[in-house]
């Protein structure tokens, strides 16, 4: 059959080489992709953006296209699931009313109270003087969260109270945010660590992904500020199996059964951002409506079942409780261009030498990139994502580095610490 993945990313790129690896997909589209999707097997970059949901669907019927897989949530929450679904053809992906988990975080804050799930104390506001008496109240640090899609900007942890007050004054007063920042959260600050928790949803059904953790902070020893992520790796080692247990006790079944009650039928990836607290609790930071970027590129070096066949079970009814995964670490660093996570250079040709090693054990996936002429060259902050996958998440982390060596561009940047918590683990 033929596919449609839509997106550009490192996380489509890895979406779109796993599929590639299936039996049932003769082609696979993705729109618009990037330079390194548009090199893998069966595949093929097709210039629609993201978010032009009439052109896709034209697409999709005029390619005979039979599944389409969503990646980024700014699609979702616009409502191509439902756009799709009214079309006849199979998307996986949550419809536009489910996809408000993420699309709001008001919603989700009071899907997450009503049912029960383990999550931060909160208080929503639209205007700025009961928002800064708010804060007064609760004193800092604090975290202060846009309503609505910020780009992955929205966030931002208050450590003073004078910080928190021109914070909300720029988003409410000043719209820093536009429509995203029309109101806000204002949350209790979590301590603990974080762990990324993916599953597959079927209405009531759930795949629970292998564990991944990312690294948010832009520097080494997770200082700096906030990215999309500098790389990640999977499994996680704080989740255990009794955290497992008691991830999918408290936070995904209930999340599963709530959406079920609140008649919000939900197929798709999800995605539970947690904090595991010193005592061992997890509790949501936030829910994606997709799968994390860039945890989806070590995690699909791992999936050693047919993401295809999943995913059209998913959309069939038929979602099994359980997929395979090799018990092999896998660990991906992101490549950075000059500037990010501000504005950042582009257009910068990147040269890749010969990667080391066994060639199936180490995959660079493509974030950033397009292909000018015979050469690809940089066109995001986030540009390639080096993965490796081997016995301990220390001897894929030096794998990973490895590759890194045999790659540049002027101004690309890395960190050089991602792993670490787990290789501390692993050395006792
Ligand atoms: P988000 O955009 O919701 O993924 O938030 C970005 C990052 O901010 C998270 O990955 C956390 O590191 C941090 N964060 C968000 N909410 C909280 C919170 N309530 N307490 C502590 N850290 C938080
Ligand atoms: N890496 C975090 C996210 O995709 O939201």
């Amino acid at each position: 059959m033929n596919i449609l993945i839509v997106g550009e990313g490192g996380r489509e790129h890895a979406l779109a080489w796993k599929a590639a690896q299936s039996d049932l997909v003769e082609s696979i589209f993705v729109a618009p992709g990037n330079a390194g999707t548009s090199q893998e097997a069966k595949t093929q970059n097709v210039a629609i953006s993201v978010e032009d949901i009439d052109a896709l669907i034209k697409f999709s019927r005029e390619n005979e296209v039979e599944l389409c897989i969503v990646g980024p949530e700014g699609p979702l929450v616009l409502g191509i699931a439902d756009a799709f679904a009214k079309a006849g053809i199979k998307c996986f992906g949550p419809r536009k009313a489910a996809a408000q988990l993420e699309g709001s975080k008001s919603f989700a804050k009071e899907f997450l109270i009503r049912h029960r799930i383990p999550t931060a104390t909160y208080a929503a506001f639209s205007e700025l003087q009961p928002a800064i008496d708010y804060i007064r109240k609760q004193g800092i640090p604090i975290v202060i969260k846009a309503d609505g899609l910020a780009a992955g900007k929205g966030v931002i942890i208050a450590h003073s109270e004078a910080q928190a007050i021109s914070t909300l004054e720029d988003i409410l007063d000043n719209s820093l945010f536009g429509e995203a920042g029309a109101s806000v959260v204002i949350e209790e600050f979590l301590q603990g660590e974080e762990a990324s928790f993916m599953c597959m949803v079927a209405d009531g059904r759930v795949l629970p992904f292998a564990s991944s953790q990312d690294h948010k902070a832009a520097y080494d020893g997770d200082k700096g500020p906030n990215t999309g992520g500098m790389g990640a790796y999977t499994p996680a080692p704080v989740v255990d199996s009794a955290m497992f247990e008691k991830i999918m006790a408290s936070v995904i079944e209930p999340t599963i059964a709530g959406l079920q009650a609140d008649g919000l039928p939900y197929t798709g990836f999800l995605y539970a951002g947690l904090m595991i607290d010193e005592q061992g609790i997890p509790r949501v930071i936030e829910y994606n409506c997709r799968m994390g970027d860039p945890e989806t590129q070590p995690i699909m070096m791992r999936l050693e079942s047919d993401l295809v066949a999943l995913c059209l079970a998913a959309v069939d009814g038929t979602l099994p409780e359980s997929a395979e995964w090799t018990d092999r670490v896998a660990l991906g660093v992101v490549l950075a261009a000059k500037g990010y996570p501000g504005g950042y250079e582009k257009g910068r040709k990147i040269e890749f030498d010969e990667l080391p090693g066994n060639a199936s054990d180490i995959k660079v996936f493509h974030a950033g990139t397009r292909a000018r002429g015979a050469d690809t060259v940089t066109s995001g902050g986030r540009v390639l994502c080096v993965c490796a996958l081997a016995d301990s998440t220390k001897a894929a982390q030096t794998e990973a580095y490895r590759a890194i060596g045999q790659i540049n561009w002027p101004g690309m940047w890395f960190r050089n610490d991602i792993g670490y918590r787990a290789v501390k683990r692993e050395q006792g």
